[in-house]
Parts: C-alpha cells; structure tokens; sequence
C-alpha cells in the first residue's frame, strides 16, 4: 500500500488540552433558556453542561454574553466586562465556571476587539468632538472631494463601510454594521483597554477566546481603495466585489496578535494551556501566518475551510494536504464543520453524509470545533420572512446569506418549543418542526442515532492515541472514497469514508472499531472493506496495539 503524504509525524507531543481535546460552540440565544423570555441564558449553559460532559466534549466556546443593544446579537458590545442582563449576571458567569471545572469542561469566550456598538460609551465619547480625547480610538476620515465616503470599501453585511457623522463632518469606518464602528488598533491606548478585557476574563477563571473577526483589526494606513474582485459574479455577497487587501489581513496584524498571546502568557501561563482560537476568513497560506514568528501568535487560527470545500473525496484530501504541507513546525492543526455563521453541515451534505462528515471532523489530524445541534444531526430551519431576525439577511435580501436558519433553539426533548424555554413561552427563532423526532433525549436512547454516533466517535478519539495525536496519511481519495492513515508510534488507525451514495469497496484490512451506522464493530475485513452507501468506518489494523 502507498501513502501520498506523511504529516504530523515530526509534530511535538499533544500535550496541552487543546490540542487532545474538542471544542463544542454554544450561541447562548439558542441553547436553552432558564429564565423564560425565550432566550437562551447563562443559568439554561449551566444546567446543560452535564449533558456536554455526558457527550464527551472538553471545552465550550460561548458565543457573545456581554452588554450589548444585540443588533447583531452580541457582536456589538457596550462593555466587554459586563454579561448583559438578558444572559444573567457576572455571578451567573462564576457559577457556570465553576460547574464547568467540576465537570472538567474548559470554557473560552468570545473575544470581540475589532468593534463595538455605536452606543459603548468610548463611542459617544469619540462622537461628541473632533477634539475629544477618544477620538483616536475610532477610525474618522474626511470626506472625498465629492463629500463621498474616503475611500470605496464596504461593509461585510452590505453596503459603504464608511457612515457620516454629520455634527462633526467626518465618516467613521466599520466592517459591519453602522451601529458596529471599528476600533482603532493602531492607538496604544485602545489596545491597552482591549487587553485589559482579556485579563479581566482570565482572572475570572476563564481558559481562553475565540477572536472575532481578527483579519479585520488592522487597516491600510494610507487607506488606499480595494481592488475589484475579477471573480464576482451576480449572486455573491456584494463585500465579494472588491478584494480586502487594504482592509483586512494586513502583514502587520501579527503583532497585535502577539501582544494578546502575550497577555495570556503573563497571566500566570507560562504553560500554554489559556488558548487563544481566531476567527479568520482566508488562504491556507495566509491562515498558517496567524501562528505567528516562533510561535508567538495564535495557538490555533480556526481553519474553516472544510466548510467551503466540495464534497468530494479528491477535494477533501486536496485540503488536508494543502492545509498540512502549510503549517509551520510545531504548529497545532484546527478544523471546524459548522458555526453560526454558515449553513448547517446537515443541510449541506444531507442528513446521511452528515454522518460520514462527522467520523471525518473528529478523525483528522487536529483539534475539532463542533457547533451546537450539528451532533443531533439539526439542519437549517427555514425562516419565515416576517420572522427574519439576523441583520445581514435584512441588508441583503435575496442572496440567502441569512444566519438565522442555523441559530435555531436547541433541541433537547419532544416537549413544547422541544424543551429550550418553558412552554407559555415564544422562542426568539423558530423551533426546527422536526424536533419532535429529532432531539437529545429521544436520540440518547436510539443506539443508532447521530447523538450515539457522535459520542462513540468522542471516545474512540480519546481513547486512541494515534486518532488524538498521531500523524496523517492519506491512502486514497477517488471513485468516492476518502481513506487515512493516522499513526503514532506502533498504534494505527485506518478511516475508510464512502462520501457517495452507491456502496464501495476499499483494500484495507482490520478490525472495525466503528461504523457510521453502529452495527458491525465484531466485524474484520481481510483486505476488503465493504462499505455501504454514506458509511465511513474506522478501523484498527490488527498489529496495532
Ligand atoms: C464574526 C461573527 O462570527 C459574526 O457572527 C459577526 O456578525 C461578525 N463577526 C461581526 O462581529
């Protein structure tokens, strides 16, 4: 048998927590709700967390719980210090910490430095004169001779990135929303404040962040116009007009980042283990940058690329190998299926291989970020437009790229609005209509359901070295067969995954440890594996051990 690629093999021991374990995202709106105004809250975390250790995570990663006006639910905070009261209060936050330790889950918060709402005070500060000792820490322009913005960049959700401010004449720039100005990093002061926000956190107990929009940090400081796009077509996001050369992922971000890996080690964690995870849209090649010289950056650049690649066994190996051949030296891999952000993995690829989707994420070689629901198998659920909540989808209609479809409340039970908020109560989005069938305590008794799936899958991963830490090798990937190696020391794991819907056979040889379907773990194969349609196994060569 001929392997394509070794990778990982010189990789150091994967020894921190991070790095053995997997990361489960929770969008606290729509987790569950404890107090009962139909919002998911940081009491309705607290009382699910058992649930999460039962299921065999090791770190959840809260999406925003600060004050904040939630005109992007969140994302536009008014004090990075402060849970806003529709989430609980900072003594909630403390109580969730600390059953998350007892239960030996870590928990990362989402770091939001790129912005704030239009009405943290720093903003009405900035606002209020062209003189005002905040200014700086807003990004404010003059007019273009026309009185137009300053330059031709957009926003993200549409639209010019740049909003007058009539009283003082000047535009202030925001990669979101208006109501989302950008600060401005390049002002000392504004990254003192903003790394104080971490330090607040890790003394609370905290063991890390996910990093907001992080390619957006920095700005051209000649604030030059972004090229056009030679690639846009009619249907894509119109932002995807213009390449962000000048407005995102600039070559000097790396020492912002350092600085807030710098903050964690100083806190007392010399060791590592305080993770800093960064969210970030571009190439492979740029996204290894983000690890930063030596090792001084992040510990992990979320690497959400397997979300965009075709479903199709060369297309995924192409990726891995893309992906592994970049990564510097040391450098720890991240893979992420789903999030907030993007449609569903189950609506994407259909309910079947969502299963063959999910040996893939946690068989790879490198840290997993699973999304809330996706281990139930949830799909999208559609959004009646009078009921459309998320700010990009009202911006741009028409286009599809409404995120509320994958924020629907979880679903835990049979029961009304499937047990997320009590029943005399609205949920903010729609419940999925299929909750009935498909929930956590009709599928914690289904030996073959997803739920089942996903925890075998967890523990096979811990309990195997080669599948936590080991290299990665692929064996083949065409005729609609993914298989890989992932090896460590003498242990060895095969995984044989038929991304089709027509069975297949594959020349590997072992003992099944498991199948998507959770039926035949007595089973060997001798040199042929037979595959059903949409099933992946894993197997354990028998002189490994
Ligand atoms: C990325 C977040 O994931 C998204 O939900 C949010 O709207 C933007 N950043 C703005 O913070």
């Amino acid at each position: 048998m001929t392997f394509r690629r070794t990778a990982g093999a010189e990789a150091a021991a994967a020894s921190a927590w991070w790095q053995r374990g997997v990361i489960y995202q929770i969008y606290p709106r729509s987790f569950a709700d404890a107090s009962g105004d139909g919002v998911g809250d940081l009491r309705g975390i607290t009382g699910r967390l058992a649930y999460l250790a039962w299921l065999g995570v090791d770190a959840v990663w809260i999406s925003p719980i600060y004050l904040s006006p939630m005109a992007d639910f969140g994302y536009d905070v008014t004090d990075h210090t402060a849970v806003d009261p529709l989430f609980g209060t900072l003594a909630d936050f403390d109580a969730l910490v600390s059953e998350a330790h007892r239960l030996r889950l870590r928990v990362l918060l989402d770091y939001v430095p790129n912005h704030t709402s239009i009405e943290h005070p720093w903003f009405a500060e900035a606002r209020a004169s062209r003189d005002s000792p905040r200014r700086d820490w807003y990004l404010w322009r003059d007019p273009a001779p026309d009185g137009g913005p300053p330059n031709n960049w957009r926003s993200v959700f549409g639209g010019p990135a740049w909003t007058l401010d009539p009283s003082s004449g000047q535009y202030y720039y925001h990669a979101y929303l208006p109501v989302q100005p950008d600060l401005n990093w390049r002002h000392p002061p504004v990254r003192e404040a903003m790394l104080g926000v971490l330090r607040f956190w890790l003394a609370r107990g905290v063991d890390g962040f996910r990093v907001d929009a992080l390619r957006h940090l920095l700005k051209d400081p000649e604030w030059r116009d972004n090229p056009p796009n030679p690639n846009f077509r009619n249907g894509m996001s119109p932002y995807e007009a213009l390449l962000p050369v000048y407005s995102t992922d600039l070559d000097d971000i790396h020492e912002p980042v350092a600085a807030m890996r710098t903050a964690l080690r100083e806190h007392g964690d010399p060791s590592d283990e305080r993770l800093l995870l960064g969210e970030l849209y571009v190439p492979i090649e740029r996204l290894v940058r983000y690890y930063g010289r030596d090792g001084r950056g992040l510990q992990m650049p979320a690497n959400m690329h397997l979300i965009a690649t075709d479903w199709r066994p060369e297309a995924i190996a192409a990726l891995v190998e893309r992906y592994e051949a970049a990564l510097p030296s040391g450098a720890w891999p991240n893979w992420v299926l789903g999030n907030h952000d993007r449609s569903r993995i189950a609506t994407r690829v259909g309910q079947a291989q969502a299963r063959v989707a999910a040996m893939l994420l946690l068989t790879l070689r490198g840290t997993p970020t699973l999304y809330y629901g996706d281990e139930l198998g949830m799909t999208d659920v559609p959004i009646p437009p009078e009921q459309i909540r998320d700010p990009y989808a009202r911006r741009v209609p028409d286009l599809g790229v409404g995120r509320d479809p994958q924020r629907t409340p979880m679903q835990w039970s049979a029961e009304a609005h499937a047990g997320f908020c009590p029943p005399d109560t609205e949920p903010w989005l729609p419940v999925s209509a299929g909750y009935k069938h498909l929930n956590v305590a009709g599928q914690q008794n289904d030996t073959d359901g997803m739920l089942t799936l996903y925890r075998r899958l967890l523990a096979l991963r811990r309990e195997s070295v080669a599948l936590t830490a080991g290299s990665y090798e692929t064996i083949r990937a065409d005729d609609g067969i993914l298989a890989y190696a992932r090896m460590s020391g003498s242990q060895r794991m095969l995984v044989a995954l038929n991304l089709t819907g027509t069975p297949r056979t594959v020349a590997l040889s072992g003992r099944v440890r498991l199948s998507t379907q959770l039926d035949r773990q007595s089973e060997s194969a001798n040199g042929v594996l037979r595959l059903r349609s949409n099933e992946g196994a894993v197997l354990e060569p028998e002189r490994s051990a």
